[in-house]
């Protein structure tokens, strides 16, 4: 009777070690492989990139955080939206010190030898951003001038086009707030980027003095996907529960929230692989 009576309080001691170990477990925030529910995941960002991601108020918002947020909470997680920078947030994917991306990144041959992604979820062109008097009618005209471009981006790509890899008439900056600078301050003609986010910065700055330019012709068309590092688990849990999303209205909602109109559910869809 003795003997039993202390097995049992042995076996209860050592349960209630694990279950105490567990509870410790789930508290750290790990940022490997995933696919443990209810974790807290790190998406790495480039918050100078409105309406997508921008900092306000100390804060990283946007379509890309409330799209990301809503879907981790689909898949089971929680997620932490953290400002990087462009370079470093591909660095930290790739080494896997965060779980994912999101900044409105294209998805191109190039990058998916790298990196997984997720189907598309928002369709994007290159466009350009000149002063009002400026004489730039398309991509063409941008052969003999000087070019500010994010570095390493799609807008880099666009314009090597058609001036040239390593033309030195294309400034790379670090993140496209500093495109702008140089822009204003005239030491570039014209900035090519992203077509809504381009439109939103001359909306947002009308003392600028900007226009923008659009060339559908020359700049094709790109699809924004979160991104994983290779062969993660997460990869598959959040294009599902993207998929529960679109089926559920929540993607339709999050995006007329940012652009105050319906997304082209069909060209999303033919743009899947
Ligand atoms: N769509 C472009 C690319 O993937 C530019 C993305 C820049 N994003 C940012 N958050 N700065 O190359």
């Amino acid at each position: 009777m003795k003997k039993i009576g202390v097995k049992i309080s042995v076996f209860m001691m050592l349960s209630c070690l694990l279950v105490l170990a567990a509870c410790g477990n789930k508290e750290e925030k790990s940022s490997t492989d995933g696919n443990e529910k209810g974790k807290t995941l790190i998406a790495g960002t480039n918050a100078a990139f409105a309406p997508f991601e921008y900092m306000d108020k100390g804060k990283v918002t946007g379509f890309d955080v409330d799209l990301v947020e809503a879907v981790a909470k689909e898949a089971g997680y929680k997620v932490e939206v953290k400002h990087e920078g462009w370079d470093a947030m591909l660095a930290n994917l790739q080494s896997k010190q965060s779980d994912l991306a999101i900044a409105g990144i294209t998805m191109n041959d190039e990058r998916k030898k790298t990196y997984d992604f997720t189907k598309p979820y928002f369709e994007a062109t290159n466009m350009i951003v000149v002063k009002k008097e400026s004489d730039i009618k398309n991509a063409l005209d941008l052969k003999d001038k000087k070019i500010g471009v994010q570095n390493g981006t799609t807008g880099q790509e666009a314009a090597e086009k058609i001036l040239g890899n390593n033309n030195g008439n294309i400034a790379k900056y670090k993140n496209i707030t500093i495109a702008f600078m140089a822009l204003k301050n005239n030491e570039v003609d014209a900035v090519v980027i992203d077509n809504v986010v381009g439109n939103e910065y001359v909306k947002n700055n009308p003392k600028e003095n900007l226009k923008v330019v659009m060339d559908k012709e020359n700049f094709d068309s790109e699809f924004y996907g979160m991104a994983f590092p290779k062969g993660s688990k997460l990869t598959k849990e959040f294009d599902q529960a993207f998929q529960k999303m679109i089926d559920n209205g929540t993607y339709a909602e999050i995006y007329k929230k940012w652009f105050k109109e319906e997304p082209d559910m069909e060209s999303l869809k033919k743009a899947e692989k």
